[in-house]
């Protein structure tokens, strides 16, 4: 006999609400599309929901839907887009997501627009309550705006109320409801067709289910998040400021468990997935972004910006280096003032030196390029040293060519190297020179005008 394996039903679903504009932004884009650390707020939140156990993620989108859409498919994630097309309430904006959702199984309730509300505590949330409903509350001090979470003698929450729908004594309260909640699907199927708009905004409040919940005899769970920024939306430039810089102290923070000093940790920025030796030292305004691996005993002095490179141990960056996709093996020192482009890899003890740009190259190991060079589509063996000014001419102004040179070769200063063309090794080139065929092996080789010398050379006279 065969069983028929079906898969499990999804347990967890989770409803990200989206539609708002965000008028405050004054932006020409949707406000999930605004950036933190780098990132669109959205993709904030949906890399925590990857972090979570669901296959089942629904975004509720409105105003900017399409750009929100096509900005989306540049990550992977897999995602049930269901639109809201007026917005009439956080209730009507879940209720919208009935179709998408299984009647069994529970849904984390988000928001495009609170960005940083880590998997700990949607974890935490998610396992609070074994019946019904669970919620994320803070107790701040000035609950101005929110909606207040209204307790019965026996400290059991019993209702959310409004700011605008709030008495006196309810907006006394200070306990606030974040707008984060783990709901049984059941509950939501149940509620949300029941809600009414009857209220001083008009809108279909998703509040309202607390007090449905409680009429049907659920306990509700209300937890704390960690940190209090994990609750933080955002409406406009000022409150995106701020969490920025809450988020970059966190991360900082982080780092610095880890074992990396920060000459100033309010003068970094981390706009990258980090990961980190111990004994780093990041003098200020340093910038990091995409995915940047960092080894043990690295360097990095003040105005350096680094994106998605690896950086091995015992590395110096002197001040004000721009490195994008670069590889750098171990003790390798680089700059003041290099910029190290796509695909450039630097391989042990090889040295980079100020004003040089470099591209799409390998330089080998103990090889050094120490000032004002232009490399690019080279291959550089070990040992070599590339004198001042030399320009690897690799574009012809249509096709890129390969500049090759072996170990131990001497390319004198101020030479051009025109590609294609292959340096043999232990080879040297005067200064000054232009190479336009292959140099063998040990060879001198020398390209430039001959000086010639007139004695006693007398300059013309003024008047003839
Ligand atoms: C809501 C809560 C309030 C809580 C606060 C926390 C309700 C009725 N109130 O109030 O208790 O303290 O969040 O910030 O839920 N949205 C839609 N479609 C809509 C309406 C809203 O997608 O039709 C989205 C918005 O884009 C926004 C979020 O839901 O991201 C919150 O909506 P908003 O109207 O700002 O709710 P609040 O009044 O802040
Ligand atoms: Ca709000």
């Amino acid at each position: 006999m065969t069983q028929t394996l079906q898969p499990a039903p999804s347990l967890l679903s989770i409803i990200i609400l989206a539609a708002g504009k965000g008028t405050r932004m004054q932006s020409a884009k949707p406000k999930v599309l605004q950036t933190l650390a780098a990132k669109p707020l959205l993709t904030h939140v949906l890399d925590t929901c990857q972090t979570l156990n669901t296959d089942n993620t629904i975004v509720v989108y409105g105003f900017g839907g399409d750009q929100v859409k096509a900005a989306m498919r540049d990550y992977d994630y897999k995602v049930t887009w269901v639109e809201q097309v007026e917005q009439l309430g956080t209730g009507h904006a879940v209720k919208v997501t009935l179709d998408a959702l299984p009647m069994t199984g529970k849904s984390l309730i988000l928001y495009g627009d609170v960005p940083l509300v880590s998997a700990a505590t949607l974890k935490r949330l998610q396992h609070a309550n074994v019946e019904g409903l669970s919620m994320l509350t803070l107790t701040v001090d000035n609950p101005f705006g929110l909606g207040r979470i209204k307790r019965n003698d026996n400290h059991d929450v019993i209702a959310i109320v409004e700011q605008k729908d709030a008495s006196a004594a309810e907006q006394a309260i200070c306990e606030i409801n974040s707008g984060i909640y783990c709901v049984d699907n059941a509950l939501l199927h149940q509620y949300l067709p029941k809600l009414s708009n009857d209220n001083a905004q008009h809108e279909y409040y998703l509040t309202d289910i607390v007090k449905m919940a409680v009429a049907d005899g659920i306990t509700i769970a209300a937890i704390e998040p960690e940190h209090t920024f994990e609750i933080d939306g955002v409406n406009n430039r000022q409150q995106l400021a701020t969490l920025e810089r809450r988020w970059q102290a966190k991360l900082v923070a982080d780092l610095q468990e880890q074992g990396v000093q920060f000459a100033d940790p309010s003068r970094v920025d981390i706009r990258a997935q980090m990961s980190v030796g111990q004994d780093i030292f990041v003098d200020i305004n340093v910038v990091f972004q995409g995915k940047v691996v960092l080894g043990n005993n690295v360097t990095i002095d003040a105005g350096c910006i680094i994106k998605d490179s690896y950086i091995g141990d015992n590395v110096h960056l002197k001040p004000y280096c721009v490195l994008d996709d670069a590889q750098l093996g171990a003790a390798v020192s680089v700059g003041p003032f290099a910029h190290l482009r796509p695909q450039t890899v630097l391989a042990d003890n090889a040295r980079l030196g100020n004003f040089v740009e470099i591209k799409k190259s390998y330089l080998g190991a103990g090889s050094k390029v120490n000032h004002l060079s232009y490399i690019g589509d080279a291959t550089i063996g070990a040992a070599v040293n590339v004198g001042a000014g030399v320009i690897t001419c690799n574009y012809d102004g249509f096709n890129k060519h390969q500049t090759l040179i072996a170990d131990n070769a001497f390319i004198g200063s101020n030479s051009s190297l025109v590609a294609p063309v292959t340096i043999g090794h232990t080879a040297t080139i005067g200064a000054g020179s232009v190479i336009t065929k292959d140099v063998a092996a040990n060879a001198l080789a020398i390209g430039r005008g001959r000086q010639i010398q007139k004695e006693n050379y007398k300059r013309p006279d003024k008047d003839e």
